[in-house]
């Protein structure tokens, strides 16, 4: 009997849901929340009401694709937290209550263990090279920034950690002060590629061991920008492309910098990158040579198992679910996890 994984994503502001079979993604639908844009940041309110509005369509639709029905589903997986209290109650709420429809189990989901179990979702016709352990994990998203050492699909060590920013809020607070909208990491990237990465040089923290520090960053940059601005109105606009290079080689730096480190101490060269910002396409070149250098195995997701996606709810509901890892319907969402 095959084991069907219904994924339920509603930690932010895009409600995600998929259908993994035995581990194989069937589908993964995403409804993205463009309310926030003119924002410069996710408004939670407007978030948890979108999720309600979309959460029903978006779980039909995900099991249509799979050509599958409600019936055929084994057990229901959602995002219990970190994330936006308001939004994770509606995925949670909805989780239960199919759960409780279809007398199938509930199984909590930590979103950031998640991300990094994106590395092990399968496709059909796709050669599907999966990570062997001990596998060494850089993960940055818009909340967090970690260095994981993961032993087995489910047991993970943390071994390096934003003491303040995460790389994500990094790239969306340099983008808010040069007037993007949200979430402004996607734009620089994309502004970066016709930019000169030493036009401007930007302090890098110096903080020790395995952790980060994104803040000092931040206020240099809107430092940097107040006093060019007054010498010059133009110059974001004259300028945007070689910030936005300038910007991202020195958020690039920081990370791959620490995962050099981090490898050559733990003596790990099987590597991977996740998260959203595991997206940018100059950390994505930084880590391919670094890995032809230093002969790591490197493992860089799909861009669409980077991003929130109900996917790599799935893939860890399967792997609890083979464990027996179930969940009460007491189970309340976290906003820490
Ligand atoms: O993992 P994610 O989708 O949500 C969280 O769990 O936080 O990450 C979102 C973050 C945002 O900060 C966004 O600006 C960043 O990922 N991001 C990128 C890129 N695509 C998304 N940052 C840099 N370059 C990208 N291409
Ligand atoms: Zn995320």
């Amino acid at each position: 009997m095959p084991v069907t994984i219904l994924a339920i994503e509603s930690s932010c502001d895009d409600t995600s849901v998929a259908i993994i079979r035995d581990g194989y993604v069937l589908s993964n639908l995403i409804a993205n929340q463009d309310v926030h844009m003119s924002y410069g940041g996710v408004v939670p309110e407007l978030a948890s009401r979108a999720h309600q509005a979309n959460i029903v369509p978006v779980t039909q639709q995900a099991l249509l694709k799979a050509g599958l029905q409600a019936n055929d589903v084994n057990a229901v997986a959602f995002t219990r937290g970190p994330g936006l209290l308001g939004s994770l109650l509606v995925g949670t709420s909805f989780a239960k209550g199919f759960a409780l429809a279809q007398n199938v189990p509930l199984i909590e989901v930590n979103h950031l263990q998640a991300h990094v179990l994106a590395h092990f979702i399968l496709e059909k016709d796709k050669e599907n090279r999966v990570p062997s352990f001990p596998f060494l994990c850089l993960l940055v998203s818009g909340g967090h920034t970690r260095i994981i050492i993961m032993r087995s699909q489910l047991e993970m060590e943390v071994i390096g950690n934003t003491i303040d920013d995460a790389a994500g809020e990094a790239f969306d607070k340099c983008g808010k002060v040069m007037g993007f909208t949200y979430p402004a990491g996607p734009i620089i990237d994309k502004l970066a590629k016709e930019g000169n990465i030493h036009a401007f040089k930007f302090a890098k923290p110096r903080i020790k061991g395995l952790d980060f520090s994104f803040s000092g960053l931040k206020t240099s940059f809107l430092y940097f920008l107040r006093d060019r601005l007054k010498e010059d109105p133009d110059f974001i606009e004259k300028n945007k492309a070689d910030l936005c290079a300038s910007l991202q080689y020195t958020i690039i730096s920081i990370l791959v910098g620490k995962m050099v480190n981090a490898s050559q101490q733990t003596g790990i060269s099987e590597i991977g990158i996740a998260g959203g910002v595991s997206a940018n396409s100059g950390l994505r070149e930084e880590m391919k040579k670094e890995a032809e250098k230093r002969k790591w195995n490197l493992f860089i997701p799909e861009f669409r198992f980077t991003t929130d996606n109900a996917a790599m709810i799935g893939i860890t509901g399967y792997y609890k679910y083979l464990r027996g890892e179930f969940s009460s319907h007491d189970v309340t969402p976290l906003a820490r996890y």
